[in-house]
């Protein structure tokens, strides 16, 4: 059998999508942001994937940018933070270069040094993803960043995660599907992947169909099960 290769999903698993609100909340002026960022973060990510289901059954794709500039704006007008342009725009921009969890670079090293390839596959935009993998240093580390956007929907439709090996030309067996949302990784599982669910917020176990093979709070563990 070839060497495993692992694909990751990207926001929550290698970008840390509580980092733009953090971000914005700490500058100096921004007390009422503070004071609401933690709703603001939950019910942005919240909406962002529950809106990007609902284009996914409709069939009304449109890019992940758009889905989270959509969500953004519903949370702000939630958190009563609505109308000040000059947050929202800091607020995108800080999307835009999310950073990496803190084991990242080490975990995407070790599997380059261990000849394993590697992939992104996510609901991002192409070019919201090549600016995250770019900020956060991952470009050398990473073989293959894989879109939604080329089968025009989203996770969890099972032509998204076919893309893995047409790109890849490794069938699900030979891939690990690494994800810290537990809904992605019920799906990958279900479609076939050996799957690592990154429970950090150690949140209890999705009731869906499709458990994951492996759980864990952070990404340490991926370069022993990709050997495994
Ligand atoms: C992604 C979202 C689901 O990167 O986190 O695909």
């Amino acid at each position: 059998m070839p060497k495993r290769a692992v694909v990751f999903d990207a926001y929550g698993t290698l970008f840390d999508v509580g980092a733009a609100t953090r971000r914005a909340a700490a500058a100096p002026g921004r007390e009422r942001l503070a004071e609401h960022e933690g709703e603001l973060s939950r019910l942005w990510r919240e909406k962002q994937i529950g809106y990007s289901w609902w284009r996914a059954v409709t069939g009304d794709y449109a890019s992940f940018w758009q889905v989270t500039r959509d969500a953004l704006d519903h949370a702000l007008a939630a958190t009563g933070l609505d109308g000040d342009a000059a947050l929202r725009d800091a607020l995108l921009t800080l999307y835009w270069e999310l950073a990496a969890y803190p084991e990242v670079p080490a975990v995407l090293a070790a599997l380059r040094a261990a000849d394993r390839r590697t992939a992104i596959l996510s609901n991002g935009s192409p070019d919201m993803l090549a600016a995250a993998v770019e900020a956060a240093g991952l470009a050398d580390t990473l073989d293959h960043v894989l879109s939604v956007d080329e089968v025009g929907t989203f996770k969890p439709d099972p032509r998204v995660y076919a893309m893995v090996e047409h790109h890849l030309g490794q069938p699900p067996a030979e891939v690990l599907f690494v994800s810290a949302n537990g809904w992605d990784a019920a799906a990958a599982a279900g479609y076939g992947f050996p799957t690592l669910w990154v429970n950090r917020a150690g949140a209890p176990r999705e009731r869906l169909p499709h458990a994951p093979s492996h759980e864990a709070p952070d990404l340490t563990a991926v370069p022993g099960l990709a050997a495994a």
